[in-house]
């Protein structure tokens, strides 16, 4: 087996789908796995000229290949349905090519509706907390319960292990500064959005050969706590760099680049490549700035920010080859 893993490395909404959509184009794989997260994620892809928003359904299935929900996601089966559905609209074909394995918890109305009266950590009341909680109490309910599901259902152990040969990507949602234990919490989400969370869908670590991390070239967030600072430049980010949610469209809160989050994310998923998106909205605002202990470092350019950046990347064994500064909506 051989497991290529899509992380991203602040909070979310980094254009992860746009990395996994290059990888699909450019290598082999035999599989897409979403190894976390629920519906509570938005992944806006371009394909073939045309818009979509998933939530659940990995980008696989735009390219025919296998497209798994795993048991690290938590899954809502009447939001699932839709997406079939809305993709089918869409001409994408998902027969036979969308699966859920079938020890994957589901989030019930119960969920969404407690989730709903959310008040403090500004989540996207998709469901997401209660449903995670209820697995971890022992009182949840599997995709193998629900009927509607029956058709959509695998053993992730035997369609990973009998098959033989499986080049798997591994689809994360959400991000580091966003994980249960290593975010800011209590202002998290309920999964573990590292690489650690992807392993534990079936991969053993042997299998990893690329672990591609997705930044920005600033931060967003969007929830419950305080994030951005006083500084007018946020809103024109945010403008030109179309920072509003996928899944609820709140405006996300803006800052500079932290690059101590970055350094911490980079270490603890064992990053081999790094794409750092959106240098196209950071050239329209022409302001390069970075967050560094606490203090915010300025630069004169574009060019003696990435400087910094490679070089900084380059002390934690990431090569510049590897390094990639995009500034284009569908490509890196
Ligand atoms: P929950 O995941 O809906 O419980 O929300 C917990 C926190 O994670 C909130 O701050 C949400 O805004 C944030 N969050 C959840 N999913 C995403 C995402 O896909 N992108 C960005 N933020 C997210
Ligand atoms: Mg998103």
């Amino acid at each position: 087996m051989i497991a290529d893993i899509v992380v991203d490395l602040q909070y979310g909404d980094c254009a992860k789908g746009k990395v996994t959509h290059h990888l699909l184009k450019n290598s082999k794989y035999t599989h897409v796995l979403r190894y976390n997260g629920g519906c509570n994620a938005g992944h806006t892809i371009f394909h073939e000229g045309k818009k979509f928003i998933t939530h659940h359904i990995p980008a696989g299935v735009f390219f025919g290949v296998k497209s798994i929900i795993g048991p690290g996601c938590v899954l809502d089966p009447r939001e699932f349905m839709k997406e079939i559905s809305e993709l089918k609209a869409g001409g994408i074909n998902t027969e036979g090519k969308v699966f859920i394995a079938e020890n994957t918890h589901v989030i019930t109305n119960a969920h969404k509706e407690e989730d709903g009266k959310d008040q403090k950590i500004g989540t996207t009341k998709r469901g997401n907390g209660p449903a995670y909680r209820d697995k971890y109490a022992r009182t949840g309910i599997r995709s193998e319960n629900i009927p509607e599901l029956k058709p959509y259902l695998i053993d992730l152990y035997k369609e990973f292990y009998e098959a033989g040969n499986a080049v798997i990507l591994c689809e994360g949602a959400q991000g580091f500064g966003l994980d249960i234990d290593w975010g800011d919490y209590p202002y998290v989400t309920s999964s573990h959005c590292t690489v650690g969370g992807a392993i534990q869908n079936g991969i053993p670590p042997k299998a990893v050969r690329n672990v591609w991390g997705v930044a920005k070239i600033y931060e967003t967030y969007v929830g419950g706590k305080k994030f951005e600072t006083e500084n007018p430049i946020f809103q024109k980010i945010r403008e030109i760099g179309e920072e509003y949610g996928a899944t609820t469209g709140r405006p996300r809160q803006c800052n500079w680049l932290n690059w101590n989050l970055l350094e911490k994310a980079v270490r603890i998923n064992g990053v081999t490549n790094v794409v750092l998106n959106k240098m196209d909205v950071l050239q329209k605002v022409n302001m390069w700035r970075v967050l560094k202990d606490g203090k915010e470092i300025e630069f004169s350019s574009e060019e003696k920010m990435k400087d910094f950046l490679t070089e900084k990347l380059g002390t934690l064994g990431i090569e510049s080859k590897n390094i990639y500064f995009s500034a284009h909506k569908d490509k890196i």
